[in-house]
């Protein structure tokens, strides 16, 4: 079984102004199809790791024979977090006239880890402009420790939350391939403008999973 990209559920355009068309475009078309393409290339050579899920792989990137460990983390974390990142957008609602807020199990979790909503932001903020390089930053719940609360870490180049036992429920795409075209180096403004089109109610859909 091929890893394929996954469909994105709104148009290149949806979430303009705050994430450009053009940018979402080269963004999910060529960036995420690169390494979707480059993972089949490398498990094209043990076809015993076909059976497995793109998550079951990153989970266990030992188990993964050597010569295309390596491969497989990159590309295959490529394609795992831009999988997560297309679905944890949507559309800015224009009927509100304010960002979403989180709701529920996921609002109560974020305010006994953070505060409240602002603090946690702040927080996520900070470690968004901290990643040198290129990475990831990423609201996460511990799967491994006894207190099952929220954290918020950094990624540096495609390594995802779950290969160090971690869930990840929100996650952002620095890398400068996200916001360059829009914002140039101006990674805190592209961070800004993002909260308009979080879509909290998927990322509390992987807290509940
Ligand atoms: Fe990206």
């Amino acid at each position: 079984m091929k890893h394929e990209l996954p469909k994105l559920l709104y148009a290149y355009d949806a979430l303009e102004p705050y994430i450009d068309a053009r940018t979402m475009e080269i963004h999910y078309a060529k960036h995420h199809q690169a390494y979707v393409n480059k993972l089949n290339e490398a498990l094209a050579k043990h076809s015993e790791l076909e059976v497995k899920t793109i998550e079951e792989l990153l989970k266990d990137l030992e188990a993964v024979p050597e010569d295309v460990r390596m491969a497989v983390r990159n590309h295959g974390g490529g394609h795992y977090n831009h999988s997560l990142f297309w679905d944890l957008m949507a559309p800015f609602d224009a009927t509100q006239g304010r960002p979403k807020e989180p709701e529920g199990e996921l609002a109560e979790a974020i305010k006994s880890a953070f505060g409240d909503l602002p603090k946690f932001k702040e927080q996520f903020a900070n470690a968004a402009a901290g990643v040198f390089g290129s990475g990831w930053v990423w609201l996460t719940l511990s799967e491994r420790s006894e207190s099952k609360g929220l954290s918020i870490m950094t990624t540096p180049n495609q390594d995802t939350p779950v290969s160090k036992g971690q869930k990840p429920i929100l996650g952002l795409d620095v890398w400068e391939h996200a916001y360059y075209l829009k914002y140039q180096n101006r990674r805190p403004e592209y961070v800004e403008a993002w909260w308009n089109v979080v879509n909290w109610e998927a990322a509390a859909h992987n807290l509940g999973k």
